[in-house]
């Protein structure tokens, strides 16, 4: 029945959007996965359908109602009571490939996306729901955040990306960012091909794939390139290495 999405929201229209093109949107014509709004507006109970008040203790921004929230995620849990509930915030734990994984694993995904400030804070305590965050930057709403989140999840669904998702050499996968890619032309603006790539020599390029994603690592994304404990295996690309980041 295929990766089954919800995505509670104030502005349902804002879905598929992207992920109806491309990889994703093809397997959405396939019955890969599956993509249902819920609008969160339809479970407010005043004559206004008011969705959010003013913060408690003053301040700017406007904060969703827990009452309105609960009575959604209730809905959307009743609906596909096997899926996790994600909501979307910069307050959330930070996504990782590790999670997208075992999320791609499961039946599929409930996503509470919030606007304005932010969620009354109690909902996380009243329901089951996991804060995700996909960045230390703050996006106009969590709607784009979910597309983030589901593209991630979509593309390791089986049959979606064929051979291109199954290699193991994917940045995050091995724990260190990919190494470089190249293609024809061979010289381009008067820079060639690394030799080692056209030398036929399946050994040596993997080595030298190695060294330079440990390099790239080391010198982009020194958080990564710590907990994969590059420093202490002190292997060449992490000592010696001069080469500057470009
Ligand atoms: N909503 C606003 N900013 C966000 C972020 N960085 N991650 C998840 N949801 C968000």
């Amino acid at each position: 029945m295929g990766f089954a999405c919800q995505i509670l929201t104030l502005y349902p229209e804002m879905f598929p959007g992207p992920l109806g093109a491309s990889i994703a949107g093809r397997a959405l014509a396939e019955g890969k996965w599956s993509c249902d709004t819920i609008q969160i507006r339809d479970f407010a109970t005043d004559k206004h359908r008011s969705v959010d008040d003013t913060p408690a203790g003053g301040g700017a921004g406007m904060v969703l109602k827990p009452d309105v929230l609960a009575a959604a995620v209730d809905h959307a849990i009743a609906r596909q009571p096997g899926a996790p509930v994600l909501a979307m915030t910069p307050r959330g734990r930070p996504l990782t490939q590790d999670r997208v994984r075992s999320l791609a694993a499961g039946p599929g995904v409930t996503v509470l996306c919030g606007r304005f400030e932010g969620f009354d804070e109690r909902i996380f305590e009243a329901r089951p729901i996991e804060p995700v965050s996909i960045g230390d930057y703050i996006l106009s709403g969590g709607e784009t955040a979910a597309i983030v989140l589901l593209d991630a999840c979509i593309r390791l669904l089986p049959g979606v990306m064929g051979a291109a998702s199954s290699g193991d050499d994917e940045s995050f996968e091995t724990g260190l960012l990919e190494y470089p890619h190249y293609t024809r032309p061979v010289e381009w603006e008067g820079r060639t091909i690394p030799e080692v790539l056209r030398s036929g020599d399946h050994a040596k390029i993997a080595a030298w794939r190695k060294a330079q994603a440990e390099n790239d690592t080391r010198l982009r994304r020194p958080d990564l390139w710590e907990r994969h404990g590059g420093a202490r295996v002190g292997s060449p690309s992490g000592a010696q290495r001069e080469k500057k980041d470009r």
